[in-house]
């Protein structure tokens, strides 16, 4: 089990590896998640549209405040440049209520299903590649489960299920409407981006490098040691990192996390690789994102002390302790002195 299971778990990581690693410069997106519930419960509205640029919400509607507002201060300029544009996109959002309530029956229906609980998700959105390439997709959830997906190439809906065949009859029926779908996907909805990204450029175009620290867990049974790369406070979100034996990349016994959010909205990652200590000098924490200049080879950690050199030089040791101890107070309060102006430039 464990054997077959193996390669298998090889192959996700390599495809998780090769999707993260894959741009130079960052991909951007222009998202809208729409949700409708059947009964709206502890004041959760019906009826919430969220629209996010990159992995920033920056507009949302629900149908108890039946308004579309703004949710970052760059969208301000949207108002300012176009004044029809908060009246329009309510409008819109308003008008699409109905249909979703509808819908909801319609799909109860159909699943034979009671009164309850039940959820439609709605997400389209488009994105814009480092590499200049693009891409759009337009697609429905009914309970957690995909329902429906616009294909945009084919021009025409991929059911799930034969509930969902119901629904792709009916939409591929009107090709039109299809075609409408697609341009929005790949004209307007690109249009809009470069608009917010240009509008939002002070946060969304931002870069901030990763802090990368190396550190090292020894393991008593095989006498292996375990290294993890951490790095943290970075953004955009994509990052390019890999452990390099002699310069190669090395995927032997590593293992990384998934690239994780910050509260103050950068990202941090790890990677962790066992290896024989003997070997130890030979490996890299490689380290590629678009705040750096050029990518970061971290070492790994020596040993701070030998055991053994201790054990025959305890009075040695314990004077070394107390200088390292001096050394380190010093140095402490040599830092505390550097990093208030430091820390101060940052912030410009
Ligand atoms: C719903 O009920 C009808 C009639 O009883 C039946 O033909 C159909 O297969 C059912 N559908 C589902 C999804 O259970
Ligand atoms: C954002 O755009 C403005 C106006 O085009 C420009 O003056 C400013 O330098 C840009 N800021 C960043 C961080 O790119
Ligand atoms: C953001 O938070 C991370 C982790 O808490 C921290 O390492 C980083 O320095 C913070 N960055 C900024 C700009 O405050």
């Amino acid at each position: 089990m464990a054997l077959r299971s193996a390669p298998l778990l090889l192959l996700v990581l390599v495809a998780v590896a090769l999707r993260e690693s894959c741009c130079g410069t960052s991909p951007h997106s222009l998202k809208y998640f729409i949700t409708a519930i059947s009964e709206p419960t502890q004041g959760l509205p019906h009826f919430v549209s969220m629209g996010f640029v990159d992995d920033q919400l920056f507009s949302s509607y629900d149908s108890n405040s039946q308004r579309e507002k703004p949710r970052v201060p760059w969208m301000e300029k949207v108002g300012k440049e176009n004044p029809q544009y908060w009246d329009t996109q309510t409008q819109i959002l308003h008008g699409q209520e109905e249909p979703f309530r509808e819908s909801l029956e319609n799909l109860r229906s159909r699943y034979n299903q009671s009164e309850g609980l039940h959820v439609i998700q709605w997400m389209y959105g488009c994105e814009l590649r480092g590499d200049g390439s693009k891409g759009g997709f337009h697609q429905f959830g009914y309970d957690g489960r995909t329902f429906i997906t616009f294909d945009k190439e084919t021009l025409t809906w991929v059911a799930s299920d034969p509930q969902a065949q119901i629904t792709q009859r009916k939409w591929d029926a009107f090709p039109r409407f299809n075609q409408g779908k697609k341009f929005y996907l790949e004209k307007i909805c690109i249009k809009w981006l470069e608009k917010f990204l240009s509008y939002g450029n002070e946060t969304l175009l931002r870069t901030e490098p990763p802090v990368v620290t190396v550190t090292k867990r020894t393991e008593a049974e095989d006498g292996m040691e375990t290294h993890v790369c951490r790095m943290d406070g970075f953004y955009p979100r994509e990052i390019d990192a890999s452990w390099r034996r002699d310069g190669e990349v090395w995927e032997e016994e590593t293992f990384h996390g998934s690239v994780a959010p910050n509260s103050n909205g950068t990202y941090h990652y790890w990677l962790s690789i066992r290896i024989d200590p003997k070997e130890r000098g030979r490996y890299r924490c490689h380290v590629e994102h678009d705040s750096l200049q050029e990518s970061l080879d971290v070492a790994l950690k020596e040993p701070k002390s030998n055991l053994g050199l201790i054990i025959g030089c305890v009075v040695t040791a314990l004077v070394l302790v107390g200088l390292i101890a001096g050394i380190l107070v010093f140095f402490k309060r040599r830092q505390n002195d550097y990093n208030a102006p430091l820390r101060s430039n940052q912030a410009i």
